[in-house]
């Protein structure tokens, strides 16, 4: 069955939340800049798609994947921010029509000028052989003119917005990649802000799943988001959400069902995985049938079964590394420090603490509030902790009684 028939994957379906109103109220303002922070698969890049589909207006991607080693930060959104002003353009529309007829080439030419005036150095060259200060400094003016050109572009983008009356998103997704390699991509951050925090007519949304690269870029006085525009805080999804939006459609399709909370228990409110599932469930079913929790339960088990093992990362774990991941995979959401978590722990709140960061550090888990984690990829985190469960021939150990239903 194609995907596209899902109900589940339907925009017209789509789960609407309360941040969706929040992200609307914010995107309204004079000046709209905005943060959203939150769990990766939490609908974090869909809630913004979906407001700039839904008011109809032109949205620029620029999506950060990974940056490479030997690319500079500034030269990847560069290309990234210049395909997404030549799609503009090809709309055709009042502010795409505006863009075309910027000069790119007179932009590039001057910011060239800019960025090798800047970075002349006084004096000798020190103790470094000239020619690799040259080299450097071919590198630095090249990531220069690379921010400069970024600067430019958004520059040109908000004259025109303004000439057509129009309010373009700009949507930096994933913006924590800049600073994977050594935070190498700082100074890119900075150019954007401090370009962008002059616009009133574009509007900035940027998007992180990676909390603690995140942080970086909005905590501490070198952050060049800081006290920046808004924070939106995306949290888990509640199961009566989940059931509120998911029930209705599955009895639209027939299926008898009243609850998705054995379907979704483990699935630390993360949309993304839910529909996985769900997706799971209305393939598998027809007309009639009754998705009770055992058929919930089976669906859970066979979308895990389809994630690739996390392997070694979990099997260099050490033991009370290994304790506090599965408790956060069979309690997302749930404090660690709590009462009953330290009756099943047995730990002592240091050794809680220094497991905790390890595993934020290892991107096992994230953390998304004061003492509030959830595994990054849970069913992933699932499938591998607990690889005995699909072997049939073994009869699993329960590790928890929630885990024992399974
Ligand atoms: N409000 C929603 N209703 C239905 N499906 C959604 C909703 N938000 C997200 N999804 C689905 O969940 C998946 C993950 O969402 P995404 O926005 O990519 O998460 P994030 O950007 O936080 O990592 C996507 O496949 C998306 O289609
Ligand atoms: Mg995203």
């Amino acid at each position: 069955m194609p995907t596209d028939t899902l109900p589940f994957n339907e925009s017209s379906n789509r789960l609407r939340r309360p941040v969706d109103d929040k992200l609307a109220a914010l995107m309204n303002g004079e000046k709209a800049v905005v943060r959203i922070v939150g769990p990766r698969r939490i609908g974090k890049t869909e809630a913004v798609s979906s407001y700039a589909r839904e008011k109809n207006t032109p949205i620029l991607c620029v999506t950060i994947q990974q940056v490479p080693r030997d690319l500079g930060a500034g030269s990847i959104v560069l290309a990234i921010l210049e395909r997404e002003i030549a799609a503009l353009i090809q709309t055709g529309s009042k502010l795409g029509k505006i863009l075309g007829k910027t000069d790119r080439n007179k932009r590039k030419s001057e910011t060239k000028r800019e960025a090798k005036a800047e970075l002349r150095i006084p004096g000798g060259f020190g103790s470094l052989s000239a020619k690799v200060e040259k080299t450097r400094t071919t590198e630095a003016v090249a990531a220069r003119q690379a921010d400069a050109e970024i600067a430019a572009a958004l520059r040109c983008l908000e004259l025109a917005a303004m000439a057509t009356n129009t309010r373009p998103i700009v949507f930096f997704d994933e913006i924590q990649e800049l600073l994977v390699n050594d935070e190498a991509g700082m100074p890119t951050v900075w150019a954007i802000r401090n370009e962008a925090q002059h616009h009133t007519a574009c509007r900035y949304v940027f998007a992180g799943s990676n909390q603690r690269l995140f942080a970086k870029l909005q905590a501490g006085r070198q952050a060049p988001l800081l006290n920046w525009g808004s924070e939106l805080t995306m949290p888990p999804l509640t199961t009566a959400e989940i059931d509120a939006w998911a029930i209705p459609l599955f009895k639209k399709g027939g299926r008898h069902i009243s609850s998705l909370s054995a379907a979704t228990e483990l699935l630390a409110g993360k949309i993304g995985e839910v529909v996985e599932v769900c997706n799971k469930l209305w393939i598998d079913s027809k007309r009639e049938d009754v998705l009770d929790e055992g058929v919930q339960r089976e669906a859970v088990k066979a979308v895990a079964r389809q994630q690739a093992t996390l392997g070694r990362t979990t099997s260099e774990l050490t033991s009370n590394q290994m304790k506090v991941l599965r408790w956060i995979v069979m309690n997302p959401g749930i404090s660690p420090y709590t009462k009953p978590a330290k009756a099943s722990l047995k730990l002592n709140d240091g050794s809680v603490a220094t497991a905790l960061t390890t595993l934020v550090n290892k991107e096992l888990i994230e953390s998304y509030g004061p003492n509030q984690f959830v595994a990054a990829t849970p069913l992933n985190v699932y499938a591998s902790i607990n690889p005995q469960l699909w072997d049939n021939s073994k009869r699993s150990r329960p590790l928890t009684p929630s885990l024992d239903r399974l």
